[in-house]
């Protein structure tokens, strides 16, 4: 059974029609990223996954569950856990507050959920701030913040909205290997990423969105070779 199982999942706003008749499977262990143009339809496909709203048309089952009338609540207490495009930290309350909200949903006693999200916060290099109030890190900070957040969860998949977004080479790649060790704890990780390197290195299979639908479907190598890739989304200057 895969763990995330996507059927002709539909979704309109009024007239436009953002995901159209989508199919995905994730089986446990993978990683798999998701790629295409501004507006593509990727994040309202995360927010159907996550139940941040609910899809059209179409269903969605993780580990085996239909997730229809479920809430983000819900999805984070069977296993699913996101970040946001643009972070969603509470910017008034410091990086372990934030990180300790993750924390409580498994940890109910205060001193647990603190020890918790205090390991997470050494997992993702921000164990020098805890105790800095969120919204004066930069953004590279700040989405780690919410990465932290979601994985004090403890989550079986996470997924991860342009995570890379706005980052350095350097800090990219020290991102590739944060999400490797995070996988490596058995997590399984579902990214929409615009870094290409960052999917290259880490992806084992890419999905790849234009105006809501998918158009290709392979491992790094073969999408970015794939001419309707390349006219969609890559064009001439990723040409390999
Ligand atoms: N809440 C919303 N209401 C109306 N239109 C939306 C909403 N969210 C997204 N859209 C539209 O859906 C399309 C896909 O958007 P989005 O999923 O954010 O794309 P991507 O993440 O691939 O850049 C865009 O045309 C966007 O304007
Ligand atoms: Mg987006």
């Amino acid at each position: 059974m895969a763990l995330l199982e996507v059927d002709s999942l539909t979704k309109r706003f009024g007239g436009l029609v953002a995901n159209k008749d989508i199919n995905l499977c994730v089986q446990a262990g993978e990683m798999l990223a998701i790629i295409g143009p501004n507006g593509a339809g990727k994040s309202t496909l995360f927010n159907s996954l996550a139940c941040n709203h609910a899809p059209t048309a179409g269903s969605v089952r993780f580990d085996g569950r239909p997730m229809r009338g479920l809430r983000p609540e819900d999805a984070a207490v069977l296993g699913l856990a996101r970040t946001f495009q643009i972070p969603r930290n509470f910017g008034d309350m410091t990086v372990l507050e934030n990180t300790m909200v993750g924390a409580l949903l498994r940890h109910p006693r205060l001193h647990d959920a603190r020890a918790k999200a205090a390991a997470v916060l050494r997992q993702v290099g921000l164990a020098d701030r805890v105790d800095k109030r969120t919204a004066e890190l930069n953004v590279a900070g700040q989405k780690r913040v919410e990465l932290a957040r979601a994985l004090a969860t403890e989550p079986k998949l996470l997924l991860l909205d342009e995570v890379a977004g706005g980052l350095n080479p350097g800090e990219a790649l020290e991102l590739v290997d944060m999400l490797r060790s995070i996988h490596a704890m058995g997590v399984t990780l579902l990214i929409v990423e615009h870094v290409l390197e960052v999917v290259m290195r880490l992806a084992h299979r890419v999905l790849v969105l234009n105006f809501g639908q998918v158009i290709a479907e392979g491992t790094p190598e073969e999408v970015v070779r794939d001419k309707k890739v390349i006219d969609a989304y890559l064009g001439s200057k990723h040409r390999v």
